[in-house]
């Protein structure tokens, strides 16, 4: 596996697989990297001869400086765990690497990004598309691999490629969970025993909520239920819960039949903060 830290290296090395006629797959990471991850990067080895993962804890996606703070970074483990999973590429640049200059550049995604992530966490999604789209361009992936965990990012990554034209697939792979239901995050790592033996609940609401959808009952309702639960929990306190439309990502009402629905849930625990959804079809 290939390491490099530069962006001119990345480039040049990408330009030379696309000579050579190589399928190149990317798979952008922030790193501290769980089977979720890992399982990311066996699906684009599966589909591709380039596999290039990038590790970056992006500044600019942080709304909040504890949070970039205390982000676990744990470079030579994710570089170990890289190479038997497939990677042939990885991209670890410096910050001043991947922002040369302070940017003012300004995406907006109008009304996905007023929702939930987008609204709780201000420039969350700014900071996400400015450091995706230079890994895309850098990179040049004929195939991108996202999780459905980041439900929202997968939505504003997918109007990026359609609004600026990137010639690439965008691949989205299930939530990979830990045996007890939660979903795999780096943040996992900064649940103490007493808050990770709690976190498992976020999906247990998630799970009952969609029953409750299933069921026919108001997403009003469920939302009420859902917050509750979490809510009347002595460690976690909830964010948001929504019922929304899975493709608008608004809020929804009621129920259109042939319209999947996603329940998306941002709860804190112990001071760390955890997403998690599920879609009703
Ligand atoms: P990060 O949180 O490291 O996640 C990298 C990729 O792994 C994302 O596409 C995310 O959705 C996916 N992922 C994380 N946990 C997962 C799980 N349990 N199951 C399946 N996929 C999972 O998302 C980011 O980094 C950043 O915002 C990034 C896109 C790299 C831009 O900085």
């Amino acid at each position: 596996m290939l390491i490099f830290t530069t962006a001119a290296e990345l480039r040049a090395h990408a330009e030379q697989a696309r000579a050579a006629g190589r399928r190149i797959g990317l798979i952008p990471t922030m790193g501290a990297l769980h089977e979720g991850h890992l399982q990311l990067v066996r699906t684009a080895a599966a589909e591709c001869d380039e596999i290039i993962a990038s590790v970056f804890v992006n500044p600019t996606q942080f709304n909040n400086p504890d949070d970039l703070r205390l982000y676990p970074r744990l470079p030579e483990q994710d570089a170990a765990a890289l190479a038997p999973a497939g990677c042939t590429a990885l991209f670890m640049p410096a910050v001043a690497e991947v922002y040369p200059q302070p940017t003012v550049l300004r995406f907006d995604f109008g009304p996905l990004e007023r929702v939930m992530e987008g609204a709780h966490r201000p420039g969350h999604f700014n900071g996400v598309a400015t450091v995706v789209s230079k890994l895309f361009h850098l990179a040049r992936p004929h195939a991108a691999y996202f999780g459905q965990k980041d439900f929202q990012q997968v939505a504003i990554v997918r109007q990026l490629i359609a609004d600026l034209s990137f010639d690439l697939e965008l691949v989205v792979f299930p939530t990979v969970r830990e045996a007890d239901g939660l979903a795999m995050s780096s943040r996992n790592a900064r649940l103490s025993p007493e808050t990770r033996a709690a976190a498992p609940l976020l999906y247990q609401v998630l799970q009952q909520a969609a029953a409750q959808v299933r069921l026919g009952v108001l997403p009003a309702e469920v939302q009420q239920h859902a917050s509750a639960t979490l809510a009347q929990h002595p460690l976690f306190t909830p964010e948001y819960f929504e019922v929304a439309d899975a493709q608008t990502l608004q809020p929804i009402s009621s129920y259109d039949t042939g319209r999947p629905v996603v329940l998306c849930v941002a709860a804190h625990l112990g001071g760390v903060r955890l997403i998690d959804n599920v879609v009703v079809e």
